[in-house]
């Protein structure tokens, strides 16, 4: 076990607010479900299920999908609609060679240490069992963390130290797939802008919690203000409608 730490602090779950702000990221991710292409009587694994919309998306093929996450708010939704969710954090999961596939969508790049993850999906599966995943890659969110990071230097408080996900290249999550024993059938990497329904200010609100966990309010909001100041000039158009620089990260590996 090395020491990487496995999630940034300060990133703050509540499905409601999720909902509202993000629901386009179960909607995008029809696409790798696709490419998993669940079966019925199929043992799936759902890796950060969130609030379980696209669990339930598997689910309507018949597999028995298990969906687990490591925030109890979202595990509460997945329940709510009628999903088998857990809490679990997704470096220890404490499954051995019983799933046929293990899916997962815009989650791995919360989870810092992504070996410790991919040895325990490697686990997770079966012999022959398929690993179909896509999260954020190389570049994602690109504008978004440099205006964050500019507006926290600006106030002397390092960004780099708070800096919460894990945006890998092909090359670099290849080498670490391959070091776990997994055969790559398909990755790549896929730019995707993606219009925000609730605008850039929506997005900061659910997601950019880890930048400004421990400071003042009066801090954070001036700190969201130059980052939303800085952006309007890349990802707002001139009717204000935002659009984020998502790449995305896409795969399919077999164990
Ligand atoms: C993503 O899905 O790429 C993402 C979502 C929230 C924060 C960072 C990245």
């Amino acid at each position: 076990m090395n020491d990487v730490p496995h999630n940034a602090p300060g990133q703050q779950w509540q499905a409601s607010r999720y909902a509202h702000n993000a629901d386009f990221v179960p909607a995008l991710g029809s696409t790798v479900a696709t490419l998993l292409d669940p079966k019925s009587g199929e043992r799936i694994l759902d890796l950060g299920c969130g609030d379980g919309s696209l669990t339930e998306v598997l689910a309507k093929s018949g597999a028995k999908v298990i969906g687990v996450d490591a925030s109890p708010d979202m595990v509460e939704a997945a329940k709510a609609r009628g999903l088998d969710a857990r809490v679990v954090d997704a470096h220890h999961l404490p499954f051995d060679h019983e799933f046929d596939a293990v899916f997962s969508n815009a989650a791995l790049h919360w989870m810092l240490n992504h070996e410790a993850v991919i040895a325990s999906v490697h686990r997770a599966l079966k012999p022959g069992g398929r690993f179909v995943a896509e999260f954020g890659g190389h570049g994602n969110v690109a504008a978004i963390c440099t205006a964050l990071l500019a507006a926290l230097q600006a106030r002397g408080i390092s960004g780099k130290a708070r800096f919460p996900w894990f945006f890998p290249t092909v090359e670099e999550y290849s080498t670490s797939l391959q070091a776990a024993g997994f055969t790559i059938d398909s990755i790549e990497l896929i730019p995707r802008p993606t219009p925000l329904p609730t605008g850039m200010a929506g997005w900061l609100a659910t997601f950019a919690n880890p930048f400004l966990h421990g400071l003042e309010e009066e801090v954070r909001e001036a700190i969201l203000d130059d980052a939303i100041g800085l952006l309007s000039h890349s990802l707002s158009d001139s009717h204000g409608n935002w659009t984020a620089d998502y790449v995305r990260l896409r795969l399919k590996a077999y164990r």
